[in-house]
């Protein structure tokens, strides 16, 4: 049911406005002046207002102004026996959405209060739409469909809007800036700023004032007074980039900053407050640094409030052709370039490649295909020495085939197949042996003395 309010000062219109639109089903609330029908608007919800203009006190133009101020979302529609045009254009102005002039027929009423509900409807589907698609958008980059990423995106989307820090951590080039960026965009701090510090690529010596700032002559060369990211990031995030690599001296710093959330500036003595969020990343294993005495067990468990585990590419290789056909298409708009067309073999490579570098690996790596072979089809031949090992493996096979002239050295090539089987069924079921075994149509401890006597060697915490 609908919900509306009445404030007017005439008890006339109030009891005739209530028992008429109740009639028509609708819940009805009435107030006797400005202040208290703006405490039933501030503690209710209310879908239409219907207002008088002229009051004793707080007059209508002054409640809109406030419902204005205080974003109370009802739609207005004002009450006049002034229908002076002015006063209208006015109150339009301020966000009513319509207006009836005293003496009115009822049933105009019954209409202009439909049409508003309507219209509201509309404008709240329509932020809603809005919303959502803003929400698609900006999570959107962070590409993949494996299970591991998936579940890094789905977190993502449920802590992006609290206040809870953020601890980042995986290899070299799995995506912790971006992801970093993700919270903040996805965060109500959007519209204030996104401050990064990398704690690794400023000097020690300068990081604290880097961070708190400093005070005109705190120190040989400061010649003015310096606000710090700290004070930069106000309302915003704060992006602790690298933060295994932190002093100790400033890991004691860092560790008030959060418990207190103040601080004074280098050399200051003024104590400043600032709301920040803090989201810190890091590719180096921080518990194993607390372990080892290189981090601080407190700041540890203050950052790693919410902690998120990014995976390498070689956990994610289903999504390395998605993320290739990505950056083929992104890369080669940024440099107007025309698309390459990757072959089967290079994708093959591809997929089957280590990838110590992560996303980033990859994403240089289409770069420098899109720059050398713009339009052109991309073999593995332009692909650099590291990504054709597993090739090589594979070419056994294409020369089994076919016996040329020259001949064949049968045991070798026997053996060549063997070992590469053995390899990829261990890889497959991750160095369960029985499982390999399974695959290769062996039994375990046939499996087994194979691998002893081609000294393979393929361990699994499993097996
Ligand atoms: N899942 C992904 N989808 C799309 N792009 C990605 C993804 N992961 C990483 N990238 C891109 O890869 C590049 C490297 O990512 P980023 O700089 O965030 O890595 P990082 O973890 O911070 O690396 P480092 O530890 O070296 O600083 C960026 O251009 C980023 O946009
Ligand atoms: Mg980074």
């Amino acid at each position: 049911m609908y919900r509306i309010l009445v404030i007017d000062d005439e008890s006339s219109i109030r009891e005739l406005l209530k028992d008429f639109l109740s009639s028509k089903d609708f819940e009805v609330v009435a107030a006797s002046n400005g202040e208290a029908g703006l405490n039933l608007l501030k503690s209710e919800k209310f879908d239409v207002l219907l207002l008088d203009l002229m009051m004793p006190g707080m007059n209508g133009l002054d409640v809109l102004r406030e419902i204005d101020s205080e974003k109370i979302d009802t739609t207005s529609i004002m009450i006049t026996a002034y229908a002076s045009v002015p006063t209208a254009v006015e109150a339009m102005k301020l966000g009513a959405f319509d207006y009836i002039t005293k003496p009115f027929v009822l049933e105009d009423v019954h209409i202009a209060v439909k049409r508003a509900i309507a219209v509201s409807r509309l404008q709240e589907e329509n932020n809603r739409l809005k919303k959502e698609l803003k929400k698609k958008f900006s999570t959107h980059k962070i590409m993949g469909n494996s299970a591991p990423i998936q579940e890094v995106i789905r977190f993502i989307e449920k802590i992006a809007d609290t206040d809870s820090t953020v601890l980042v951590t995986g290899e070299s080039g799995t995506g912790k800036e971006l992801v970093a960026k993700t919270i903040h965009y996805n965060s109500s701090r959007s519209r204030h700023p996104l401050v990064p510090l990398n704690c690794a690529a400023i000097p020690k010596d300068i990081l604290e004032s880097e961070l708190f700032g400093h005070e005109k002559g705190a120190f040989t060369g400061a010649v003015n007074t310096r606000i710090g990211r700290f004070e930069l990031a106000n309302n915003g995030t704060l992006f602790l980039d690298e933060i295994g690599e932190l002093a100790p001296s400033l890991q004691v710093k860092l560790l008030r900053v959060l418990q207190e959330k103040e601080f004074e500036r280098v050399g200051g003595i003024k104590t400043i407050k600032v709301d920040v969020r803090i989201i810190a990343a890091t590719n180096r294993d921080l518990e194993k640094a607390v372990k080892e005495g290189m981090f601080r067990e407190d700041l540890f468990y203050r950052l790693n409030v919410i902690p998120i585990h990014l995976p390498p590419l070689r956990k994610m290789r289903e999504d390395i052709p998605l993320l290739i056909e990505h950056f083929v298409a992104e890369i080669s708009k940024r440099k107007k370039k025309e698309p390459p067309e990757i072959s089967h073999e290079s994708m093959y490579c591809l997929s089957e490649y280590k990838w110590p570098g992560n996303v980033r690996e990859l994403e240089n790596l289409i770069e420098r295909l899109i720059i050398l072979k713009e339009g052109d089809k991309v073999t593995p031949d332009d692909l650099p020495e590291r990504f054709l090992e597993k090739r090589k493996a594979s070419k056994v096979f294409t020369k089994a085939q076919s016996l040329s002239s020259d001949g064949v050295d049968l045991n070798t090539m026997l053996d060549e197949i063997e070992n590469n089987m053995i390899v990829q069924a261990l890889e497959m079921s991750k160095g369960v042996k029985s499982k390999a075994a399974s695959l290769l149509g062996l039994n375990r401890t046939t499996l087994i003395e194979k691998m002893k006597k081609k000294s393979i060697d393929f361990h699994s915490k499993t097996d």
